[in-house]
């Protein structure tokens, strides 16, 4: 609906605003308003949205997750860490059991075998103000939509760029604060490439802008350990427990750029791709350039997980 259409489009104090300065030396009025492109709207009237504290600070977490052939995957690990990001950024009262019905009813209305379910939470609408009123209601928003075909990325691989890791200290927690990440990916595609891989101060690769990244090196696969600094992918539990079963060790050390590029294979894993091989990285091929044999062995072992 465009804004024209609004209650608040007809509201006579508008009248004068929307097309006229106030200029009468008699007619002193003072209103506080907002400016939605290019309309004038009475603060009162506007819709709680627009001031909304995810738009505003990003002050919100959210989840991704999906379904494979009409069953959702992995709920419980999702809610949990959803739970986790909350009581990380001191978001109280959200009653999990509710989020759990609302995204079971949503998956449900919406009929899509594989889906892509989006969810977050802010911690209210309020006038901008950093500490925010104490008793804001949050706000949860979802959407459930078609997931791509990741057919062509999965059985020929990918190409990745790395750049600086620019965001917080606190990547741990699933925050609506990505600019760090968008920037990142936006120089991967301007390079050519599907995903951006970040690299610390100390010369670390911490994961993709939004993705967990592994090396494989011999019979071991590599990734960085759970701290702080990057986000507790469920994807990447999954991909630990399928290495396990096909015989790989698994090992959780932070790897640089320089042991990266030497890797015999190169991963990378999200919730809405599973595992996508990685077979160029910064410009240089990842082994023979095609995706690798335990790659493409834990793609398999993975899907009995999905089934
Ligand atoms: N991103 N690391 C980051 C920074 C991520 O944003 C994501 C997921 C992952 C993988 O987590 P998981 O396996 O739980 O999907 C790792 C989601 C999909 C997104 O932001 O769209």
């Amino acid at each position: 609906m465009g804004i024209e259409n609004l209650e608040f489009a007809t509201d006579p104090r508008l009248e004068t605003m929307n097309y006229e300065p106030r200029t009468t030396q008699y007619e002193i009025r003072t209103m506080q308003i907002a400016m939605i492109q290019d309309k004038i709207v009475p603060l009162d009237k506007l819709e709680p949205v627009y001031l909304d504290r995810g738009l505003f600070f990003g002050d919100g977490v959210y989840e991704v997750l999906r379904s494979y052939n009409g069953k959702i995957f992995a709920l419980e690990e999702h809610l949990q860490r959803f739970a986790d990001s909350l009581a990380g950024i001191g978001i109280a009262g959200v009653d999990i059991d509710q989020i759990r019905s609302r995204v079971r009813k949503a998956f449900e209305s919406a009929g899509i075998a594989n889906a892509r379910i989006y969810f977050h939470i802010t911690r209210g609408s309020g006038p901008r103000d950093h500490i925010g009123e104490a008793n804001l209601k949050p706000n949860f928003f979802l959407t459930v939509t078609e997931l791509g075909d990741a057919t062509q990325a999965k059985t020929k691989g990918i190409a990745v760029s790395t750049h600086p890791d620019w965001r917080w200290k606190r990547c741990d927690i699933k925050s609506l604060n990505l600019l760090a990440n968008v920037l990142a990916r936006r120089d991967a595609a301007q390079k050519g490439c599907d995903e951006a891989i970040l690299v610390d101060e100390a010369g670390f690769i911490t994961e993709g802008s939004s993705s967990a990244f592994f090396a494989i090196s011999g019979r071991t696969l590599q990734t960085t350990p759970l701290t702080a600094n990057i986000l507790p992918s469920i994807t990447r539990k999954f991909v630990i427990k399928a290495a396990e079963n096909i015989g790989l060790e698994a090992v959780e050390k932070s790897l640089t750029h320089q042991q990266a590029s030497c890797s015999d294979e190169l991963f990378i894993a999200v919730t809405t791709k599973d595992i996508v091989p990685v077979v160029k990285f910064d410009g240089k091929s990842v082994g023979d350039g095609t995706p690798g044999k335990y790659t493409k062995l834990l793609i398999q072992e993975f899907r009995k997980f999905t089934q």
